[in-house]
Parts: structure tokens; sequence; C-alpha cells
């Protein structure tokens, strides 16, 4: 119940920015972890919500939620939803993975793309970011996640504009500070 309310706390920033569009919607959340941002779509919004990792590192309230076990840029394309969740997926991949892949299959699955991202600006210490991500994956039951590599939001643009991705909405809901080693935290709303 702690990490429900830990998280419930945290996504407070990105909720305004999102709520109209999982209100009632599919939603694909694609790298979920704990799968707790799909469960609270699915109480507080009625979303009906999908699951999607490479591992199922599921918790308890979310076990009963539809899964499928699949790398990001591998979804199958059996179901398409009203919108897919992407939340700090993206630094977490395996860096053989193309972002140009990830995206490109994902438009196969919904026409609306929602992005949350930590973001190296030219301000961010990376061992101090790396550190404070590790601290905070801990905290809420993630344990020791693997961190491939952090990307910019000029990075970001430029694979959404390769993949004719259109941005609707963007936010930093979340400037760096010292502690986290200055690494903004930033929500994109993309469709094509
Ligand atoms: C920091 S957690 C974020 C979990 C959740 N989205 C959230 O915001 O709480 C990163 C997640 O990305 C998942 N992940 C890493 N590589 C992935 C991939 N190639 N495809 C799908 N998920 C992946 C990890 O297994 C982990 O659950």
């Amino acid at each position: 119940m702690q990490t429900l309310l830990l998280i419930r706390r945290f996504q407070q920033r990105i909720i305004s920015h999102i709520e109209r569009h999982i209100t009632h919607r599919t939603v694909l959340d694609a790298g979920c972890g704990s799968g707790l941002n799909g469960y609270i779509f699915q109480q507080d919004y009625k979303a009906k919500v999908t699951l999607s990792d490479v591992v199922d590192n599921r918790h308890p309230l979310a076990q009963h939620m539809p899964f499928i076990l699949s790398s990001v840029e591998k979804i199958p394309v059996t179901q398409v939803f009203d919108v897919v969740f992407l939340q700090y997926v993206l630094h977490h991949m395996d860096v053989s993975i193309k972002l140009d892949d990830v995206f490109n299959r994902l438009k196969l699955v919904s026409r609306k793309i929602i992005v949350v991202e930590d973001i190296v600006t030219h301000k961010t210490d990376i061992r101090k970011a790396l550190e404070y991500d590790k601290q905070t994956n801990a905290k809420i039951n993630q344990g020791d996640l693997y961190i491939g590599r952090y990307y910019s939001d000029a990075d970001l643009k430029n694979y959404f504009e390769q993949t004719g991705l259109r941005l609707i909405t963007e936010a930093v809901f979340q400037k760096g500070s010292f502690e986290d080693g200055f690494l903004d935290r930033k929500l994109y709303i993309l469709t094509f």
C-alpha cells in the first residue's frame, strides 16, 4: 500500500497533462514495471489497461490485469489502443535497441503515445544522476534496474521526427536539481 501511495504522489505532477488522454480509454502501459501506474489509471480514471514489460515484476495489486511479456520494439500488433504510456523506459532499454524501431512499432498499436523520460541537459552530472535513479528505483520496489543511456530533448525530438511523430504537448514537469544530478523530467504527447 505504501508503494501505491508513493506512486500516486509521484504521478501527481503529470496527471493534469495526461488525464484527458487516459480517462475511459484503452491504454497500453509499456515497460510497466510494477504495473501500479496502469492500476491507478484503471482505478481512478476508468481506463481499460493492458500492461507489458520484458520481465514480469507486477505488484500483487496488478496481477489480475492483462499482461504482455515483450520487449517494447517487438510488442505484438494484435490489438490497437487509444494510447500507449511509456514512462521511464527508454533509458532502461538495452542500448542495442533502436529508438526508431520502438516508435515505429508503437505506431502500429496506437495513434497516440505518451513518453515520460529523464532528460539530460548541459547541467546534468551523469554520475550523480545514475546514483539518484538507482536509489529511486530501489524505493519503489523495482530493485537494481539496468540503465542504458539517457537522452537529451534534442535526441528524442530527432527520433520523433524520423519516425513521423508529431508533438501535441510537451512539458518539463520537474526541473532537475542538485539532488538528482540535474536530470529534467519531461513529458511528450505524440501523434501522427
Ligand atoms: C524505471 S522502470 C519504469 C516502470 C514504470 N513504467 C514506471 O514508470 O514506474 C523501467 C522499466 O522498463 C522496463 N524495460 C526495460 N527494457 C525494456 C524493453 N526493451 N521493453 C519493455 N520494457 C523494458 C524494465 O523492465 C522496467 O520495468
